[in-house]
């Protein structure tokens, strides 16, 4: 599903060149649940953004579901993550002014889906998510778990095959950030891949693989029975 290769990212911070990517190779195939654990600072966040296409390294090559994202321009990124990829943030993300229903539609809507099919399937997405009591309700009537689980919907809506969440739960109390991994573990059981930043190992502890980033560089893998920390990327 995914396999990135040397992938360096630095920026310039005055005088100060900041490594956030320093050289991560990493595969994760098909249907697997991987949590990317790390401090602030690590380069998590630098790492989702190549994964999803927001941005580009400026070395190392980025293959999602088999294409070779090198020769993409701007337009053939944007349809491959709207046809491929459902991100969540921290944040929330959702539009202010629109209800529940309404956030979870606008993919719907960009793509040209017809009202009637868009009804079924935002009732359907809301529904699995446990909001069916709240499709009506603007984001600041609702809990940031109840939030948290309209993006879930809106990330799933387009029917993506990766999942890229970062630090879903990071806004969270407890008993939300768990009902937000149950949902997870449903959308990863329906048979997505799912790939989950977070600096919490009770939260990445979730996940069948686990990987640690530091410094811009991966320092275990869970997946690597030995993990040469002293050649990665061997
Ligand atoms: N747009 C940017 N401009 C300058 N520095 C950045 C930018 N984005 C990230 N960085 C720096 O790159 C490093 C990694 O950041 P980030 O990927 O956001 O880490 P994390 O998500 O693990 O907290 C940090 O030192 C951060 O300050
Ligand atoms: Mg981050």
């Amino acid at each position: 599903m995914i396999s990135v290769k040397d992938l360096r990212k630095t920026y310039l911070l005055g005088e100060e060149a900041v490594h956030a990517l320093d050289g991560v190779s990493l595969e994760v195939d098909d249907k697997e649940f991987v949590a990317i654990i790390g401090q602030s600072g690590s380069g998590k966040s630098t790492l989702m953004n190549m994964l999803g296409c927001l941005d580009i390294p400026d070395t190392g090559d980025v293959f999602i579901d088999g294409e070779d994202l090198a020769g993409f321009n701007e337009n053939q990124l944007s349809v491959l993550r709207n046809e491929k990829i459902g991100f969540i943030f921290q944040q929330f993300n959702l539009l202010a002014k629109l209800d529940a229903f309404e956030n979870v539609e606008l993919p719907l809507i960009y793509q040209g889906i017809k009202l009637e099919e868009r009804k079924k399937r935002v009732e359907k997405a809301l529904c699995e998510v446990g909001l069916k009591e709240r499709m009506h309700h603007k984001p600041n009537q609702l809990s940031g778990g109840q939030q948290q689980r309209v993006a879930i919907a809106r990330a799933l809506i387009a029917n993506p095959t990766l999942i890229l969440a970062d630090e879903p739960t990071g806004n969270l109390d407890s008993k939300s950030s768990k009902d937000i991994m149950k949902v997870l573990h449903q959308v990863h059981e329906q048979g997505n891949t799912i790939v989950l930043i977070t600096h919490d190992n009770d939260v990445a502890k979730e996940a069948g693989r686990q990987i640690r980033i530091m410094d811009g560089k991966i320092v275990y893998d869970s997946a690597k029975e030995e993990f040469d920390e002293i050649n990665p990327g061997n």
